[in-house]
């Protein structure tokens, strides 16, 4: 096991080792990294740092002591509101990102539910299938179950009428997303909106990955449908600015059309022998960087810069597209209405494509297939990789020849047929290790190609992908000299 060193190390030393630990990461920096990294350029990534260092150790637990902290915070949440056509009566925080904004709505919801309707006792959330899996998670932390329904199989937005129809009453959340992560679109969210109303029910929209930029596509011309707090029946909407704002990472907002609502969210707890604890969020002590760099780069970057940076990002969307249109073997999955889009092939196997990228130095998202959405390659286009666009086309044509003469993809109607009536809680840990050889995988080191482990993924019915996910993950957080 590892040890903290009898003697300090020098800084020089470890800055270098630092460095050292890097060399096997994707090298976002050259601008092929075309998912994960949200990359405004060098001149404002130094704004970020030095007002993140600034506020490092100040501590957010209590804006008593650091009354700066919570201006900042009401600033920014104030931007984000307006931002999003709230009135003065809208009210949020900032949170540590996506996934904590969307737990404390499912949390707010389940209290407003338990007090409003007390009756319910098994609350559930209605997601579209392309809702976020932060939904999921929600759900399993806080014991509200996740109602899926499927997606119309064209555009892949949320269907109205099965949504309305998937309404119980134990429903005390709809959902919809402004755009799905996985396809880049956005949400019937007026249509859902007023189902809302008629039903009485709580519904969030979830713009943790679109809520900044959308509105900036709008101004640029694209048919951005209204998803903001201007439509009626939407009572909170998440935003990360840590993605498409590019502030750093540990920033997002949870916004909510009132306080009444809002207060659901909090916790409070004065039984115990130490300090009383009210947190509006789920992290108590937390720094002060998130916020202080989110506050530096919204004000940095400014309403027309954004705007400006919106422009490059359309206009290279749109070259994709364009292209992907008029290539034979790959096609679009619905219309894609922001920078985000996925890709599938009725000829080819993706999980090749992608590794044929990876080999000219590029990092899409390979998605594997569920409900009505097939495997697909996902791609997101950064301000700081417009200008490789030609490139990532050209690349990408080479890529679908060389993917085109490899195999299809012939294991996996053998493993669909194999698993799909297993049980996952039957299959022991032996069988997951068997399985994950199976697909090149020797105890945490995946293989150069992915597109075998990908396809066996693939073929797996989830919960036994979730099983076989999780062994392996537990394995890899494990120290390895
Ligand atoms: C639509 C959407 N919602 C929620 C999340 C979760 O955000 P985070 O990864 O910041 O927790 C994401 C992340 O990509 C997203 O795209």
């Amino acid at each position: 096991m590892k040890q903290i060193p009898a003697k300090g190390v020098p800084s020089e030393e470890l800055f270098s080792q630092l460095e050292g630990f890097k060399q096997n990461d994707v090298r976002w920096r050259e601008g092929k990294t075309w998912a994960y990294v949200y990359d405004p350029g060098a001149e404002a990534a130094d704004v970020i740092k030095r007002a993140y260092t600034m506020y490092l150790t100040e501590n957010g637990l209590d804006p008593t002591s650091f009354p700066s902290l919570l201006k900042l915070e009401t600033e920014v949440v104030s931007m984000a509101a307006s931002h999003l056509k709230g009135d003065e009566n809208v009210v949020g925080n900032f949170t540590s990102g996506g996934t904590e904004s969307i737990i404390l709505t499912v949390k707010a919801a389940r209290e407003y539910n338990r007090k409003h309707r007390p009756e319910i006792t098994q609350p559930e959330m209605l997601l579209p299938v392309t809702a976020h899996a932060a939904f999921h998670k929600a759900g399993a932390y806080l014991d509200v179950k996740p109602v899926l329904v499927e997606v119309d199989p064209v555009t892949f937005k949320a269907d109205v009428d099965a949504m309305r129809k998937a309404i119980t009453p134990n429903t005390i959340l709809m959902v919809g997303s402004a755009i799905s992560y996985a396809h880049g679109v956005v949400d019937p969210i007026t249509e859902l909106g007023q189902v809302a109303l008629e039903h009485n029910l709580l519904f969030h929209v979830d713009g943790c990955m679109g809520g900044f930029l959308l509105p900036y596509f709008r101004r640029l011309g694209a048919p951005v449908p209204d998803f903001e707090f201007n439509v009626p029946g939407v009572t909170s909407i998440s935003m990360d600015l840590h993605k498409y704002a590019f502030a750093a990472k540990g920033a997002s907002v949870i916004l909510y059309r009132d306080k009444q609502l809002r207060k659901h969210q909090m916790f409070a707890c004065a039984q115990w022998t130490g300090y009383t604890i009210i947190n509006p969020t789920v992290q108590s002590s937390k720094t002060g960087g998130p916020i202080a760099a989110a506050w530096a780069i919204m004000n940095y970057i400014g309403d027309e810069g954004y705007l400006e940076m919106t422009r490059l990002m359309y206009e290279g969307i749109q070259k994709v597209c364009e292209e992907i249109n008029q290539m034979e073997d790959i096609r679009l999955l619905g219309t894609p209405e922001m920078n985000l889009l996925c890709f599938t092939s009725d000829t080819t196997n993706v999980f090749h494509i992608s590794d044929e990228m990876a080999e000219r130095g590029w990092t899409v998202h390979p998605q594997l297939s569920y409900a009505n959405s097939p495997a697909n390659l996902h791609i997101s286009l950064n301000p700081a990789s417009v200008h490789l666009v030609e490139e990532f086309i050209t690349d990408l044509k080479d890529s679908v020849k060389a993917a085109k003469k490899l195999p299809p993809g012939d294991m996996a109607a053998g493993i669909k047929e194999a698993f799909a009536t297993l049980d996952p809680a039957d299959v022991g840990e032996e069988v997951l290790a068997q399985m994950l050889a199976m697909a090149g995988i020797e105890g945490t080191s995946l293989p150069g190609r992915m597109a075998e482990v990908n396809e066996i993924l693939d073929a797996l019915p989830a919960p036994l992908k979730e099983r076989l996910l999780t062994e392996f993950i537990n394995e890899m957080y494990t120290y390895q000299d």
